[in-house]
């Protein structure tokens, strides 16, 4: 069964803590929270502060997706602000390896994500030193958009290169998934689903979350 990570960017901001215990009775193994900076993607969400709010909510792992520029001058703040899991994006790493090495030793667990436009071949050379990918299967900086379908190839191909590496990562989908997309995504190899729309959008959020998790 796949791992459930709600991204929070549709919570309701003004009642946060009462969707933070929503997810808390929830199926949900992860909290996904979606940082954005305004100049690798083109949206601002929030920042340390808002994550440090969610923690004091819930004992669930706390997903952080660092979608901005010089992810090194933050990482810290995230960890102090009760990040479990830290995500940077490839394509604003220019040593990349340095990046994930700063991140576990502040002890938090590492992920690199990859924009749809960006090559799994690319992640060769760090599969072995990381806990997580998030392959985007949307461009980045908003919730609620269409997933795009050749990501189904590049969870094959992901998957192969895990396996013949013999890294431990887990293969992230984030963007577009959807109670009907996602069994598929899963039997293309996928370890945990990212869902926004699909959560908070829905009439009954706990029963979209019991249904990706089954699917
Ligand atoms: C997109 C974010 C996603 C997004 C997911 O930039 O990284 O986590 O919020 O939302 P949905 O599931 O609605 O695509
Ligand atoms: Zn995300």
């Amino acid at each position: 069964m796949p791992i459930v990570a709600p991204s929070l960017l549709f919570a309701d901001f003004l009642h946060l803590e009462k969707d933070c215990q929503l997810l808390n009775e929830s199926e949900a193994e992860w909290f996904h929270l979606d940082v954005m900076d305004g100049r690798f993607v083109p949206n601002i969400s929030f920042g340390p502060m808002i994550v440090e709010c969610i923690r004091k909510t819930t004992k669930k792992i706390c997903d952080v997706h660092l979608m901005i520029v010089e992810p090194e001058k933050y990482a810290e703040a995230f960890k102090n602000a009760g990040a479990d899991h830290l995500t940077v994006h490839i394509e604003t790493c220019t040593h990349l390896h340095r990046n994930i090495q700063q991140i576990k030793s502040l002890g938090m667990k590492a992920g690199v994500a990859i924009n749809p436009h960006t090559s799994v071949s690319e992640l060769s050379e760090i599969i072995r030193d990381i806990e997580q990918v998030i392959l985007m299967s949307v461009n980045p900086g908003f919730g609620g958009q269409k997933f795009i379908p050749h990501t189904m190839g590049k969870i094959r191909q992901l998957r192969k290169l895990i396996h013949e590496t013999g890294s431990k990562a887990l293969i992230e989908i984030d963007g577009g998934v959807t109670v009907d997309n996602a069994s598929e995504i899963v039997n293309a190899g996928a370890d945990v689903l990212v869902a926004g729309n699909a959560v908070f959008k829905s009439a009954d959020p706990k029963k979209a979350i019991s249904q990706l998790k089954h699917s």
